[in-house]
């Protein structure tokens, strides 16, 4: 089957995490990826938290696959003379370096336009150009709390709160993903590359909208009726954290069902949503709430929306999170069970559409990792192993017109 980014050389300066989820996506969808390691070390993540002494680290091998690797110390003149070779060759270049580290390493965006003007050059960096933070490096938690998500996240008499999903790190890294493909579009319009930069912190802020959209609300009328701190609470100047409040207005909150004294995952998040009232009273058994003015819409309710809760609650307390999402369901009412990463890994129907995916490795045994999560009717990405330190040195050198004898040579200076 052709992959429609099939043809497309990608050079994959990046490490860590932001850079990597961008150039693994795109490898799944058929692109080349060349990922240019330091020799010897290479990403950082190779050797971060393993579980198997001598064998690359799950956080390495869960970004990287789908990619060559090609060992190059591009601080050396024999290796910036390789990398020239590449660059001249490639359609995108992508890097997620601390500011400034590819200019000193000499490769301006002036330079990679000189050397090859077709080729898109695409970075991540936590702050954008020009910002009065633009000199700082930045990994994920920063960027959480540099975007508006930990001042907007967690409960109101606790810290602000960093979520386990990487917002600043593969979510910026989709960003960067959406525009390569926007720029290759363009670039077949007008035959030129162009540079391409997302920040972390933009990345963070465009997923935080809603919570800007709340500012400028609470500065016109005082507050906001769908935080729990409406009616009976306090607000102040800033939008405060909503606890596990539906951001989109339906009321929503999680809650706990059989088992919750001893699981501390037997939960299920349940949405109060205006059309649902009905079916929500039907199933719970309360048709007497359906018409009653103190429960009919959802400004009377708002007001005891806790003790509406607390009566859902008391009948989950003898229904598992699955059985209850089972009966719910059937009233067409908007709820999950609270599900563990150990439930998801195990999950059949995200191990049949290819979103949780069993690779095999050759040092490591089988190991799981998250397909793609984008679906396409006439391609199914297949995700291959992430690939040994300098695994593809010979092949990526040897495409470029090296012959045996100048592989060597680069050896002996440790350029590769
Ligand atoms: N050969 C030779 N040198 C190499 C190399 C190679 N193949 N690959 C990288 N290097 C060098 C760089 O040129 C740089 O050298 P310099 O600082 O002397 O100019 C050096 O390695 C370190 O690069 P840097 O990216 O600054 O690494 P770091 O470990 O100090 O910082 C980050 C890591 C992630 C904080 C930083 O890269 C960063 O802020 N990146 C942008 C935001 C981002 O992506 N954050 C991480 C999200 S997961």
């Amino acid at each position: 089957m052709t992959k429609p980014l099939e043809g497309i050389k990608i050079i994959d300066f990046t490490h860590v995490q932001a850079g990597p989820a961008c150039t693994q996506l795109l490898a799944w969808f058929g692109a080349d990826v060349i990922k240019v390691e330091r020799p010897g070390s290479g990403d950082v993540t190779r050797n971060q938290l393993r579980d198997i002494p001598d064998a690359d680290a799950l956080y390495f091998t869960m970004l990287n696959s789908n990619k060559k690797s090609l060992t190059l110390d591009t601080k050396k003149p024999e290796g910036k003379e390789v990398l020239e070779k590449l660059i001249r060759e490639s359609d995108v270049l992508v890097e997620n370096f601390g500011p400034g580290a590819l200019d000193r390493m000499g490769f301006s965006w002036e330079r990679l336009n000189e050397l090859n003007p077709k080729m898109i050059v695409a970075s991540v960096k936590g702050f954008s150009d020009g910002h009065h933070y633009d000199d700082l490096k930045v990994y994920e938690n920063v960027a959480q709390c540099a975007g508006g998500a930990a001042s907007t996240t967690g409960f109101w008499d606790g810290p602000p709160t960093i979520s386990a999903a990487a917002l600043g790190d593969s979510n910026t890294g989709m960003h960067l993903a959406i525009g390569i493909l926007t720029a290759l579009l363009g670039r077949d319009k007008t035959g030129k590359g162009q540079k391409v930069a997302v920040s972390m912190q933009d990345s963070v802020l465009n997923l935080c909208r809603v919570k800007l959209r709340d500012q400028q609300r609470l500065e016109r009328v005082g507050y906001l009726e769908e935080y729990p701190q409406y009616p009976h609470g306090e607000f102040g100047d800033v939008v405060p954290r909503g606890g596990n409040a539906g951001g989109g207005g339906q009321p929503g909150w999680v809650l706990k069902c059989k088992g919750w004294e001893t699981d501390s995952n037997a939960y299920i998040y349940f949405t109060i949503q205006g059309h649902a009232w009905e079916p929500i009273c039907k199933a719970l058994g309360k048709p007497e709430w359906i018409d009653d003015p103190a429960y009919k819409t959802a400004e009377a309710r708002q007001p005891h929306i806790f003790e509406i809760f607390k009566t859902i609650e008391a009948w989950l307390a003898d229904k598992t999170k699955f059985e209850a999402v089972d009966i719910l369901r059937k009233f067409d009412i908007p709820c999950a069970p609270v599900l563990t990463m150990k439930e998801l890994a195990n999950d059949p129907s995200l191990r049949a559409s290819g979103t949780i995916v069993e690779v095999p490795h050759k040092k490591r045994g089988s190991y799981l990792t998250v397909g793609s999560p984008i679906k396409f009717s006439d391609m199914k990405p297949e995700v291959t192993a992430s690939p040994l330190l300098g695994e593809h040195t010979d092949e990526v050198l040897a495409s470029l017109g090296y012959s045996k004898q100048e592989i060597f040579n680069l050896r002996e200076v440790k350029a590769v």
